[in-house]
This record gives C-alpha cells, sequence and structure tokens, in this order.
C-alpha cells in the first residue's frame, strides 16, 4: 500500500506576509488530513527557512524547487547543495521540474545527478519528468519519458529507493488542460512497467504523483487511478482551500 503524497509547487510566488497567511490558512486545516495523506509544500528557498520555523509543530513536509547537481561547497555562485537544504529542515526537494528542463536547459543527466545528490543528503528527491505536445503528437512520449528514467537508473537503479516520481505533462501545466484520469493512468502504469524491468520490488513500492492543471474539481478522479499516488499541484497550491481540497481527495481515495 502506497501512502499518497500531495506536493505544493509554489515555484517563484508570494512574499513573507502571503505566505504566512497561506501557511495560517493551512495548517488549521491540514492537521487531520495528515495523518493519512503525506502532505509537502515547496516555497522559494529564500523562504524555506520561514516556512521551516512555523511548521515546527506541523505534520507538513518541507521541500525546495531544486538543489544543486554538486555535493560538495564550492565556487557555484547561486547554487544551493543539498546538505544545506538539509540543514534548514527540508527533507524533499523536487528536481527536473519541465520549467527547468525546458526553460533552463537542464539535462537529463544534471537531472539524474540531482537526484543522486538529494539522496546522498537524506533528503527524498520528487523526480519531475513528462513529454512536450509535440513529442506526444508525434509518438516519442514513451521513448521521451523512459530517457529521462534512464538517466537515473544509468546512476544505479537504488537511487529510485524511496525516491517519488511526478509525471507532468508539459502541456498540461498551468494551461488549464489536464491530462485525463484514463490518460495519465496509461502512462504511470507504463511508468512502473519500465522500472519494474529493473526492480519489481522498486517498481510495487514508488509512488508516483500527477502534476499539470490539478484542481479540487479533477483532483478525486484522477487520484482514484490504481497507479496514482497523489500529486504535485502548482497554481492550486497557492490557495489554502483549493490545497486542502485536493488533499481531502488523496484522504478520501487511501
Ligand atoms: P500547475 O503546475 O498545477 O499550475 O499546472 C504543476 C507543476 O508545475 O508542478
Amino acid at each position: 500500500m502506497r501512502r499518497p503524497l500531495v506536493a505544493g509547487n509554489w515555484k517563484m510566488n508570494g512574499n513573507s506576509e502571503s505566505i504566512r497567511v497561506l501557511l495560517a490558512g493551512l495548517e488549521n486545516t491540514l492537521a487531520e488530513i495528515c495523518q493519512s495523506v503525506d502532505v509537502a509544500v515547496c516555497p522559494p528557498h529564500v523562504y524555506l527557512d520561514q516556512v521551516g520555523r512555523s511548521l515546527q509543530d506541523s505534520e507538513m513536509i518541507l521541500g525546495a524547487q531544486d538543489v544543486s547537481r554538486h555535493v560538495e561547497d564550492g565556487a557555484y555562485t547561486g547554487e544551493c547543495s543539498a546538505n544545506m537544504l538539509k540543514d534548514i529542515g527540508c527533507s524533499m526537494v523536487i528536481v527536473g521540474h519541465s520549467e527547468r528542463r525546458h526553460g533552463l536547459g537542464e539535462t537529463n543527466d544534471w537531472v539524474a545527478e540531482k537526484v543522486v545528490a538529494a539522496r546522498k543528503a537524506g533528503l527524498t528527491p520528487i523526480l519531475c519528468v513528462g513529454e512536450l505536445l509535440e513529442e506526444r503528437e508525434t509518438g516519442r512520449m514513451q521513448s521521451v519519458i523512459e530517457g529521462q528514467l534512464q538517466a537515473v537508473i544509468d546512476l544505479g537503479m537504488e537511487n529510485f529507493e524511496g525516491t517519488v516520481i511526478a509525471y507532468e505533462p508539459v502541456w498540461a501545466i498551468g494551461t488549464g488542460k489536464t491530462a485525463s484520469p484514463e490518460q495519465a493512468q496509461e502512462v504511470h502504469a507504463m511508468i512502473r512497467a519500465y522500472l519494474a524491468g529493473f526492480s519489481q520490488g522498486i517498481a510495487q513500492d514508488i509512488r508516483i504523483l500527477y502534476g499539470g492543471s490539478v484542481k479540487p474539481d479533477n483532483a478525486g478522479t484522477l487520484f482514484a487511478m490504481q497507479d496514482i499516488d497523489g500529486g504535485l499541484i502548482g497554481g492550486a497550491s497557492l490557495s489554502a482551500d483549493d490545497f486542502t481540497a485536493i488533499c481531502q481527495a488523496a484522504c478520501q481515495d487511501g
């Protein structure tokens, strides 16, 4: 039985005051849900400390949105290491989000190195995979996603132990277009089958989240699918009411 996980990816949004208000809204409502669902929030780096302090008495998990692929301290201006994130209280980190793969040119190999760096520091990576619309329409979806997974496998299949995968079709992110529950389920099952070719145990245990325009009104049907173990939520995670409703949907599914 895989425990559902709902993670809020706040992206580059907010300020200290809006974050204070959002957290106050979440803390009131999420305490009970957290007993059956893992709930994580991933603020921008500069607010991790503020959010971590305010989550001290909460079951909510603190996550970051990115991490350096470099493990050791050094001359990497602007970067933040996995050890630093761990030091400040993070336990999860998103890696390979499509806005970094496609917007900032992160390669499959770099993303795989980030997975390794995160695990080395004791962080749970949330590895994002997903295809562009053009890749789906030209029949390349499966090979693109398998390539994203294979880069991590090449560094050792054990890197998927405890790791979380988020399937996010790029055409569904922030666009209001969601993959249908059946479309998402098909890809989630494909990901699990690919991993099973290397380790049955890991494939069975790994949590695969769906991300891309998840809202309170579609979360329930998505989370009800057999291989969908929760969600990575962008826009809707900035509203305490919407995020709570989505976590609730994961709760009912479990
Ligand atoms: P969205 O973003 O929910 O706003 O589509 C999801 C994500 O990018 O993780």
